[in-house]
């Protein structure tokens, strides 16, 4: 076979909300008939799959992620059909098209959790987790949502006993052991599949393969449910992909690809977190530390990088100490912080609207080994509204243009879904699309271009990844390798210009083109190599084989 690498492995996948992103009807609320106007945005950018936060049926009270029907698409968004030529429309410009599928828990409101609370011979009552008797509360409730939900047991009076819920008490855990639920989650997979998905993101998995302390609610395997899907896809649709997210310890993430038959991408918080500390301390180490410690990926499976998702920026998997260094640099403001572990803005703020430092961390994320996700907005630098509640500070409409709305939405302001990030110098009047478009120096146009670069440098998501040892601690040297092609990234993480020796491994010695840079000026790779204060450069050994 010619090239057995599957997709996935280098996909460039965009994260879109489709409520925020384009509203084509003028209600206020974005929709799949805004966001079918902008198709040609993603393919101008570069990116290859597009991930669509939750769009179904929902009574909303966690931006979605309450499913109360898992077959239909929210009415304020659009309809199946306008899904369907969406996705339709998406396929015919080369973008595959990602759906949220949120089985660790449903929304109180969806009709398996009403009839199960209702009847306790219902054939929905074991979809959920039930006792009479909780076990004791830990000290921090247990619950993900620290300080907000005090509990994972809330006492239902209609059902006469305790549901569990890993998340809000309005989204009860399904229980992943009962055959049945198993089954809804194919039948689920399969649907969205057959009306134009061609991959899945699966919300909480470790939650939903760990289950809650009871030692009879825990799957006979906890794997069993990652095997019984990717089996059930291998069969169904065998180019499809699932992204799942596990926010676990890094030597537990292993499980997750088991061996090449569970998840096929596993989103990146160990690097992400680590990413943050390097950014933090002008310092490539944590990141080596990073990359030293996590497991490798079997070669049928990928990790998926990111720097920001849609929630705060999950710190747990560093130290205590750690995360009190990330937040005095990015979240000095305790109003900044949330759950006791998290930092509530875009990567723009936080990184003081600072291009060349944006733009490193930006190619920091295109040359890691893995499929890199990006958040929609960050690649204009968009900013965040700290007024708005929660993590609905990271979630403003997205900013098209300076025209009332920022070309959001044609809709009275006051109709809004989410106010636009309206003041300060993140403001929609001044970072948007249209204006950075027209400007070939813009930070969306030099993102563009890595994305551009990214895609012409395969090896870095599927080759061999080695570390270059320099004598500055402020810089990492990696370089990628499969077949003849070898990709070299120098990333300078301070501020300071520094110079740096190091060795190419022999082979490719030669013939290396730049691919991508800080600065405009071509650089040969001569050592000692000189690289600029948050300067980067990429290159790749010359493929027509002169290497
Ligand atoms: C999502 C959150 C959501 C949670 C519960 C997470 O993975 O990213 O936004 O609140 O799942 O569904």
């Amino acid at each position: 076979m010619a090239n057995a690498t599957p997709w996935y492995r280098n996909a460039i996948v965009y994260g879109i909300d489709v409520k925020t992103f384009h509203d084509g009807n003028g209600d206020g609320i974005g929709d799949f008939q805004g966001l079918t106007e902008k198709l040609n945005y993603f393919v101008d950018l570069g990116v290859t799959t597009l991930w669509l936060l939750p769009f179904f049926p929902s009574p909303n009270r966690d931006n979605g992620y309450d499913i109360s029907n898992y077959y239909g698409v929210d009415e304020r968004l659009g309809t199946l059909d306008d899904f369907v030529s969406f996705a339709r429309r998406a396929k015919e410009r080369g973008l595959r098209v990602m759906v949220d599928v949120v089985v660790n828990h449903t929304s109180v409101e969806h009709p398996w959790f009403k009839a199960a609370r209702l009847d306790r011979e219902s054939r929905f009552r074991n979809y959920y987790i039930w006792t009479q008797d909780p076990p004791p509360t830990p000290a921090d409730g247990g619950n993900i949502f620290e300080g907000q939900e005090p509990t994972v047991w809330t006492h239902d009076e209609v059902a006469g006993a305790y549901y569990y819920h890993r998340f809000y008490h309005h989204q009860p855990s399904l229980n992943a052991k009962e055959p049945r639920v198993l089954e809804e989650v194919r039948a689920i997979a399969d649907f969205w599949l057959s009306v134009g998905a061609d991959a899945l993101r699966m919300d909480a998995v470790s939650h939903m393969v760990q289950g809650p302390d009871l030692e009879e609610a825990r799957p006979q395997s906890p794997q069993s449910i990652l095997r019984e899907l990717r089996s059930f896809l291998d069969r169904r649709a065998p180019d499809a992909a699932v992204m799942g997210e596990a926010d676990e310890p890094v030597a537990e993430l292993d499980r997750y690809f088991g061996e090449g038959d569970q998840l096929h991408m596993l989103l990146n918080f160990y690097l992400n977190n680590h990413v943050f500390l390097s950014l933090a301390r002008n310092s490539a180490a944590p990141i080596l530390r990073a990359i030293d410690l996590l497991p490798s990926v079997p070669p049928t499976c990928q990790w998926a990088n990111f720097l920001r998702n849609f929630d705060e920026v999950d710190l747990e998997r560093l130290s205590a100490d750690d995360r009190e260094e990330v937040f005095a640099a990015f979240a000095p403001d305790p109003d900044m912080r949330i759950f006791d572990r998290g930092i509530r803005r875009r990567l723009a703020p936080m990184l003081d609207g600072d291009d060349a430092r944006m733009l490193m961390a930006f190619a920091l994320l295109l040359s890691m080994r893995g499929a890199p996700v990006l958040m929609y907005g960050d690649e204009i630098g968009m900013g965040e509204r700290l007024d708005l509640p929660g993590r609905d500070a990271v979630r403003t409409p997205m900013q098209w243009s300076d025209e009332p709305n920022g070309g959001f939405s044609t809709a009275d302001p006051e109709r809004l879904i989410r106010p636009l990030v309206d003041a300060g110098p993140f403001s929609y009047d001044r970072v948007n699309v249209q204006s950075q478009r027209e400007d070939p120096a813009s930070f969306l146009s030099r993102v563009q271009a890595l994305i551009h670069a990214r895609r012409s440098a395969p090896e870095i998501g599927d080759g061999d990844l080695e570390i270059l040892r320099t004598e500055e601690d402020a810089v990492l040297v990696h370089t990628l390798k499969r077949h003849n092609r070898r990709f070299v990234g120098i990333h300078n993480l301070s501020p300071e210009p520094q110079e740096v020796s190091f060795v190419v491994p022999s082979q490719a010695a030669f013939g290396f083109e730049q691919i991508a840079s800080s600065d405009a000026t071509p650089q040969p790779l001569d050592m000692p190599f000189r690289v600029e204060g948050y300067g980067f450069r990429w290159y790749q050994a010359d493929p027509r084989g002169k290497a």
